[in-house]
């Protein structure tokens, strides 16, 4: 496996499935790699934690870090080509990709996703794959993904890979780390209020009622293509997690 610290280093293949990251890794993005070495001549996987998607400095500051079990983690999964780049913002960076996508994510946090698909565009035009991997987690992410593709004429194909979650449900998080062992016995309200929502009249309001206390940002049903979606994001203490499941159709 290499690892790639420059642009000016990084070659570019035919045949090459991206999966962006911030690193940190779990057995979610093991299900990332997993899908695009299944699909791909060869698996570029990009590590940058990326400052411009956070509307929160602590968040930034936070947000953890273990580059060497990362590398560890890409190297067992058959990765190829790691792209670890210290910077990708050049002195006096100035262009910007907003996107109008609306939705309960994009209004709780100001600024992330023009963060989010501004790096996306970048890594995209910098790695030029034909597939890159996204998780169901980021669902609201992967709707802004999807409509960047189109509507800037990318040639990439977006792929969608389930959530992976703890045995108890919990949806596997780089941020999940940050909790402690009440808190993330807390957190697990989240995945069940949506797990109890599922198939109500009402699914919105059962899965408020079902949060168990904890404090959402917003619950809400979207729309993500022909897929219907129940998306809800929590803080608990100081970490802010997010959660969806499908009520209806499919994520493509
Ligand atoms: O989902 C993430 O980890 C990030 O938003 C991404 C896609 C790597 C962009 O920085």
């Amino acid at each position: 496996m290499k690892v790639v610290r420059t642009i000016d280093e990084l070659e570019t293949a035919p045949g090459t499935g991206l999966v962006p990251t911030m690193g940190a890794f779990h057995d979610g993005h093991r299900a990332l790699f997993r899908a695009a070495r299944a699909e791909n001549e060869r698996v570029v996987v990009s590590l940058f934690v990326n400052p411009a998607q956070f509307d929160e400095p602590g968040d930034l500051e936070a947000y953890p870090r273990d580059e060497a079990r990362d590398l560890a983690i890409a190297e067992a999964e058959g990765v190829d080509v790691v792209f670890a780049p210290a910077e990708l913002y050049p002195k006096g960076f100035a262009t910007w990709v907003v996107s109008d996508v609306t939705g309960a994510e994009a209004d709780s946090r100001p600024g992330h996703f023009r963060g989010v698909a501004t790096i996306c565009l970048k890594l995209f035009n910098i790695v030029r794959p034909e597939r890159a991997y996204f998780g169901q987690k980021d669902a609201q992410q992967v709707a802004v993904i999807r409509r960047l593709v189109r509507d800037l004429d990318v040639a990439v194909e977006i792929r969608v890979v389930p959530t992976v979650r703890d045995a108890d449900g919990l949806a596997l998080s780089s941020r999940n780390v940050r909790l402690s062992p009440e808190e993330r016995d807390r957190a697990l309200g989240l995945s069940r209020a949506l797990e109890a929502a599922l198939g109500a009249p009402d699914p919105v309001a059962t899965a408020r009622a079902a949060l168990n206390g904890l404090e959402p940002d917003y619950v809400e049903v979207l729309h993500l293509g022909d897929a219907m979606v129940l998306a809800a994001a929590v803080r608990v203490g100081s970490t802010r997690l997010i959660d969806n499941i499908l009520l209806e159709g499919e994520i493509r």
